[in-house]
């Protein structure tokens, strides 16, 4: 056992004092029955304590753990030995320390001098995990041993629609009882001391699908007990639509490329077929042979179908011929009118156009930015078999710097599972079509940089065509 430390008392304590708090560390004094007299204010930001009159004629066992004699303690001077301190809000940290018997001249005991060295760390860590679990873009959950919930940070309640208020220290089994099963999963994790990285799980809740990689671990005291466990969430949707849209503009590329290596070999011959008909057209209707005469006037209009459909299969591989100008989307939007005013009209559907006034320029191609006006436009008036109302709104969004054109269709809506697969080539649901009119959209406002996003909840559909405004 070694000597007891000692300080000899009165002695410049209060020069010694105000080293300590230099160095960050926190001071106790007790008086000879064990009741707090002084404290810094090292301790007091620590801990979470107001004043000193919070903690005056306090017991200091109440305040730090400690079984052995004060005496006892004071001749510890191993360097990894920690003592546990209680917080103000009852949670308990761990600090090394050491303890000084104050003694007056005459060697009478008149107390001790606490001095714990790591209090003020944990401070800073402790506001550190508030500020993250308010800040940060992830959702965590801290769970004690218990299985209450102690700590939720606001993104994982979005994620499981949860007030943190209501879910604060409930068990997770009352939590979670009327979650769906996927649900459980966070819990179970947590029951069987899973630790997971990275675990993939699919979140729906009321408003929103959720792609998430879950960690999840144990947490342990020095001594290696476990006092709890968190949960991580990180919401990685965004990455996964963009590998989503990455993968279908693969896909659109390799297409792309097949369609030019065959359309031009289709147009040739085709051209001539087209030549000779005609030829042989006039000789028919010379030779008053009027029957045939009809024949070859409908396989001229099957040759154009023919060629139209090339033109668009063309158009899915690069554009070689997109030249960029400066395009007036109102001016677009005023030609095409007519076109789908006629079209509406045929299938017996009203159509609303909501300008926006001064519609700044975008950088595209003209006759292309009208095709998928159109192509758009016509698969909402098809939808609309029994009528209805197609809307069209420009909008400009000055902040991310784009202009947006909605187009809204009071139809039956897509079905979700339907939803990713729209935009494929040939993807159809009609019995004439072919299932390029979205492919080639999509690929025409990609390189021009815009987007085109659709949301469709069970009844109508909403395609919104976004297009960058030009730099500066
Ligand atoms: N507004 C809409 N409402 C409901 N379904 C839609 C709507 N727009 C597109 N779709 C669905 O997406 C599919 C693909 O559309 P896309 O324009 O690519 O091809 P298509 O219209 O079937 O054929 P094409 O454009 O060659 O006539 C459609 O068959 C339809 O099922
Ligand atoms: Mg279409």
């Amino acid at each position: 056992m070694s000597t007891p430390v000692t300080l000899k008392f009165p002695y410049t304590i209060e020069k010694l004092l105000n080293s300590l708090e230099v160095k960050g560390t926190s001071i106790l004094i007790i008086n000879e029955k064990e009741e707090v007299t002084f404290c810094n204010s090292v301790f007091l930001s620590a801990t979470g304590f107001g004043n000193i009159e919070e903690l005056n004629s306090i017991k200091i066992r109440n305040i730090i753990h400690f079984t052995e004699s004060l005496n006892e303690l004071s001749q510890t001077l191993q360097n990894n030995k920690k003592l546990t301190v209680n917080t103000k809000n009852k949670t308990s940290i761990e600090s090394t320390f050491s303890v000084l018997s104050l003694q007056t001249h005459d060697d009478k005991n008149q107390g001790y001098l606490f001095m714990l060295y790591d209090l003020h760390h944990v401070n800073l860590i402790q506001h550190f995990s508030g500020t993250f679990m308010k800040d940060v873009n992830l959702g965590v959950l801290l769970i004690n041993t218990d299985f209450k919930l102690i700590d939720i940070s606001d993104m994982a309640c979005t994620i499981f629609g949860m007030e943190k208020e209501e879910v604060i220290d409930k068990s997770l089994d009352e939590i979670f009882k009327s979650v769906p099963r996927e649900y459980q999963l966070v819990q179970r994790t947590i029951l069987e001391g899973m630790v997971t990285k990275n675990h993939a799980v699919s979140l729906i809740n009321e408003t929103q699908r959720y792609e998430l990689l879950m960690d999840s671990n144990t947490l342990k005291n020095s001594s290696g007990d476990t006092v709890g466990a968190y949960i991580i969430l990180k919401d990685v949707s965004n990455l996964r639509s963009l590998e989503e849209q990455v993968q279908r503009s693969d896909r659109l590329a390799m297409i792309g490329q097949i369609a030019a290596g065959t359309a031009h070999e289709i147009r040739n011959p085709l051209t001539s077929i087209k030549g000779f008909l005609q030829v042989i057209k006039k000789s028919l209707k010379e030779n008053e042979m009027n029957q045939e005469f009809e024949f070859t006037n409908i396989m001229l209009t099957e040759i154009d179908r023919i060629n139209g459909l090339v033109s668009e299969f063309l158009l899915l591989s690069k554009p070689r011929d997109f030249v960029f100008e400066q395009v007036d989307l109102t001016k677009v939007m005023q030609e095409i009118k007519p076109i789908i005013h006629n079209e509406a009209i045929l299938h017996d559907v009203e159509v609303h156009y909501h300008p926006a006034n001064d519609l700044p320029f975008i950088l595209a191609n003209k006759e292309l930015i009208k095709q998928v006006c159109l192509n758009i436009c016509k698969n909402g008036i098809e939808a609309m078999v029994d009528g209805g109302t197609l809307s069209i709104t420009e909008k400009i969004d000055e902040k991310n710097k784009q202009v947006s054109i909605e187009i809204h269709d009071t139809g039956p809506g897509i079905p979700s599972f339907l939803v990713d697969k729209i935009f494929d080539p040939f993807f159809t649901t009609k019995q004439e079509g072919t299932g390029l009119g979205l492919s080639v959209c999509q690929r025409i406002i990609h390189d021009i940089g815009g987007t085109i996003r659709v949301s469709s909840k069970g009844f109508g559909t909403t395609f919104i065509i976004s297009m960058p405004l030009p730099a500066g």
